[in-house]
């Protein structure tokens, strides 16, 4: 039965993580050369999302392109089919995953390689709130589930306005405030009396399921939050919630 429940719990999570985060890059819409800036995305999710991505972009306007013309010629179709080939370097995209943690960056590195992601990435080990690149170096900087634990969230929305370019934007998925009244609070009382008991009971870790819970807790609201990356030079500052707020993504433009 615990085995039972400490799976289900583990399935239910994951695919509705992946949701999320399949939701966030929808939102990026990225388009083929785009430079991105994951950090504290040490697990590479983000990153593959984002390949996977625009490269299925690049797909869909080359076959738009062939399709569009009347009678395309072998030329152009076999055109098609090389650019097909093309890696995710060729069409000039770039992911860069930024974690603190080298742990998390090798469990990272395993699995792009386990999932043949051979170009397009690069691992670096780096504190979101110092981050070790130039300035106006990406087109997107991307931070999922990380920003909540940083001691100083100032400090790491002023490094991401820093290293994006000018006309850059930043997104930024992370649990955030249920706006319903009664969803919130059944929410609540789920997240406060359940899940560290569940933790204790599944996985023997009442502490770290109650960190989760307080971290949510503290982490500000959509309207503060919101408020806090327009302080950081952010323009156009909005944000979408997601499962009832559960996480929200907040999106700015730097320019
Ligand atoms: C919950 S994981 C999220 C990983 C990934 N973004 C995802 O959604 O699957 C949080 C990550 O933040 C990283 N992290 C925590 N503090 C950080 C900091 N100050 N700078 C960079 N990464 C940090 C941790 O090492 C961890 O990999």
């Amino acid at each position: 039965m615990r085995k039972y429940l400490r799976s289900f719990k583990r399935e239910h999570y994951y695919l509705v993580n992946r949701l999320w985060k399949d939701a966030l890059i929808r939102m990026m819409n990225p388009l083929p050369g785009t430079k991105l800036l994951d950090v504290a995305g040490g697990t590479g999710d983000i990153a593959f999302r984002f390949l996977d991505y625009v490269r299925m972009q690049h797909e869909r306007q080359s076959r738009q392109a062939v399709k569009s013309n009347q009678s395309p010629s072998w030329q152009q179709i076999s055109e098609f089919y090389q650019q097909q080939n093309k890696s995710n370097s060729d069409l000039g995209s770039k992911a860069v995953i930024c974690d603190i943690n080298k742990e998390m960056l090798k469990v990272g590195r395993q699995k792009a390689e386990q999932l043949n992601y051979t170009d397009g990435l690069s691992w670096v080990v780096g504190n979101a709130e110092e981050l070790p690149f130039d300035d106006d170096k990406f087109d997107v900087y991307t931070i999922a589930f990380g920003i909540r634990n940083v001691t100083h969230i100032d400090h790491v929305l002023q490094e991401a306005y820093r290293v994006l370019k000018p006309g850059g934007r930043f997104l930024c998925l992370e649990f955030s405030k249920v706006q319903n009244p009664i969803i919130s609070r059944l929410y609540n009382l789920y997240s406060f009396q359940v899940i560290p008991v569940l933790g204790e009971v599944i996985a023997a870790d009442w502490k770290s399921y109650q960190y989760l819970v307080e971290s949510i807790q503290r982490f500000p609201d959509q309207e503060e939050f919101k408020g806090m990356i327009e302080d950081a030079g952010f323009y156009r500052v909005e944000y979408s919630n997601m499962t009832s707020g559960i996480v929200a993504v907040h999106s700015g433009f730097k320019l």
